[in-house]
């Protein structure tokens, strides 16, 4: 017992009655080695090494403890720098978009709208607009300040689009493209173009936009005469269209929303 007098006394506690089962004390969060292993990123004794080498960080910081309990919907959790955990209130999608298909909730004209080829109850919108005859990828998703963002150009977010053109493509276009286009709404600019194949009657480019205005590419191929034969959107920010076949939609990967979460500065 210590006798030190400035030492405040304990208030004792009160006795518990006899036969009374003590509370639990709450426990909350999940263990960080089962969020990541949910995330599909490691499998949980994996997960429980990667935290020992010290790649895992919670909030910026790195955690080398195994046991750590955290909220998956809040913390923000990463490995080797990259966020991996998803916030389950929201969900996120990926379509490869067919010909034909409008990218808005509902069609005048009765035409079939992206949110028909889209599995969920969920209230998604897709983020940006595609064409009606483009084809490719849209991203769709029910966190409404992610569409507003990265549809923002203030966030620049590349969007690549293979595009088949008309004619022989020369590189002077190529530069032209890039230095910047008048269209009839300002002067429109391509981050990159890469000349892919070129023939007698046709070429196959791939264009970097990191803005959207309506039929930004069509408009711009058109002026420096190589009209687009055909237009398919190859990725969007970290998000690509891979083999995704015409028409499927999937859920994006944890890792995937980490990284468009990232981009938009969220
Ligand atoms: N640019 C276009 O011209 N059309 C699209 O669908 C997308 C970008």
């Amino acid at each position: 017992m210590s006798s030190n007098p400035k030492r405040r006394q304990q208030p004792r506690r009160r006795a518990r009655p006899s036969g009374a089962t003590p509370p639990k004390p709450a426990v909350e969060g999940q263990r960080l080695q089962k969020v990541i292993a949910a995330a599909g990123v490691a499998s949980r004794r994996a997960a429980e090494e990667l935290i020992e080498q010290g790649r895992v960080s919670v909030d910026g910081r790195v955690v080398r403890v195994q046991g750590m309990r955290v909220d998956p919907a809040r913390a923000r959790i990463e490995v080797d720098g990259e966020r991996i955990n998803v916030d389950p209130r929201h969900v996120y999608f990926a379509l490869n978009k067919p010909a034909g298909v409008v990218t808005t909730a509902a069609d005048p004209r009765g035409r079939p709208t992206v949110l028909d080829l889209v599995r969920t109850h969920r209230r998604v919108v897709p983020v940006g607009r595609l064409d009606a005859n483009t084809l490719g990828l849209v991203l769709l998703t029910d966190h409404g300040e992610l569409v507003h963002r990265l549809a923002h150009p203030r966030f620049q977010v590349p969007r690549v689009y293979a595009a088949e053109v008309r004619g022989t493509m020369s590189r002077e276009a190529a530069v032209e493209l890039r230095k910047g286009v008048r269209l009839e709404d300002g002067v429109a600019l391509a981050h990159t173009v890469k000349i892919r194949r070129r023939a007698a009657s046709r070429s196959l480019i791939e264009i970097t936009m990191t803005e959207g205005r309506k039929h930004e590419v069509r408009r711009m191929l058109d002026a420096v005469g190589f009209p687009v034969i055909e237009l398919v959107r190859i990725s969007f920010g970290p998000v690509s269209l891979g083999t995704l076949a015409s028409g499927k939609s999937r859920k994006l990967t944890p890792e995937e929303v980490g990284r468009l979460l990232a981009v938009a500065g969220l």
